[in-house]
């Protein structure tokens, strides 16, 4: 049993000092438009958030998120289901910054009735919800690799040695060294050149797969880098507070035997 403890994705964003590589962020939504959102939702995004502070698309030109034209651009090219306040039917329309990303399913029946039985998770908190949350994408999503032979599978089963199960049960081969991983109801989303970044990066495997893993980690958590950052502010002012103590603690008891 078991699975592979996933791979470093040498995030900019890890340790106390770390922050999100806007360039990345950029990237990583793309993927996300252009590949997951068939069939994963992020129920918590609206598409103002690309705007804000720290994340993908901000601009300190326009700190109002609604102002912002590459957020407007971007929503307008997705269309949302509305109502026509005339008409009362259900419509589409062009997305603003004031609207949440859309569904790709309308329900969770229609979306496990769509992938052989298993709901695409929606990926708003995917890595929180996961340890290591975005290495474990990363390396979920780059990690495909061909079924050992001696693994029964069935044809809606894809093998992955980074997803968590128990291969013993469907394991023909030596007891002693059943592969590691899980079956996963996702194919390989990822294939090279499936994106084309306007940045001129080029969209291997790897590089898409680590990119949307920083998106889902920004999205998860837009403010963990000034949550850092003011957690570095206190302990910078513990840290003179007690200089201070200190040295009125010397002075107070100058001279005292
Ligand atoms: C599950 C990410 C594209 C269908 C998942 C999981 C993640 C993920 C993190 C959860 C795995 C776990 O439970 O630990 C992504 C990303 C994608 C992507 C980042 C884009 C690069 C797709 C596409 C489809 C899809 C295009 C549909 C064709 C599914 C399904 C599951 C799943 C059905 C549930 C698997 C299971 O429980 O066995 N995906 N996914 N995903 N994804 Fe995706």
């Amino acid at each position: 049993g078991g699975s592979l403890h996933p791979r470093s994705g040498g995030f900019s964003f890890e340790g106390p000092f770390g922050t999100f590589d806007q360039g990345q962020l950029q990237r990583g939504y793309k993927v996300y438009r252009e590949v997951c959102a068939a069939c994963h939702s992020m129920d918590m995004l609206h598409f103002r958030n690309l705007g804000e502070k720290g994340g993908p698309f901000y601009d300190p030109q326009a700190e109002n998120p609604a102002q912002n034209r590459f957020v407007r651009a971007l929503a307008a090219e997705i269309e949302v289901p509305d109502i026509d306040t005339e008409t009362g039917e259900t419509i589409r329309r062009p997305a603003t910054p004031a609207d949440k990303f859309p569904n790709p399913y309308p329900n969770r029946t229609a979306a496990s009735a769509a992938n052989g039985g298993a709901a695409p998770p929606d990926l708003s908190v995917m890595a929180k919800a996961r340890h290591n949350g975005a290495d474990y994408i990363y390396s979920l999503l780059s990690g495909y690799s061909a079924p050992p032979a001696g693994l029964r599978m069935t044809a809606t089963q894809h093998y992955n040695p980074y997803m968590s199960g128990d291969m013993t049960p469907f394991w023909d081969g030596d007891p002693e060294h059943v592969p590691p991983g899980g079956f996963i109801a996702m194919p390989a989303p990822l294939a090279a050149g499936q994106v084309t970044y306007d940045d001129g990066t080029e969209a291997t495997v790897d590089q898409m797969s680590k990119d949307v893993a920083a998106f889902i980690a920004w999205a998860s958590e837009p403010k963990a880098v000034e949550r850092k950052q003011a957690g570095i502010g206190v302990l910078a002012f513990l840290a003179i507070f007690a200089g201070i103590t200190y040295l009125s603690y010397r002075r107070i008891w100058k001279g005292v035997a």
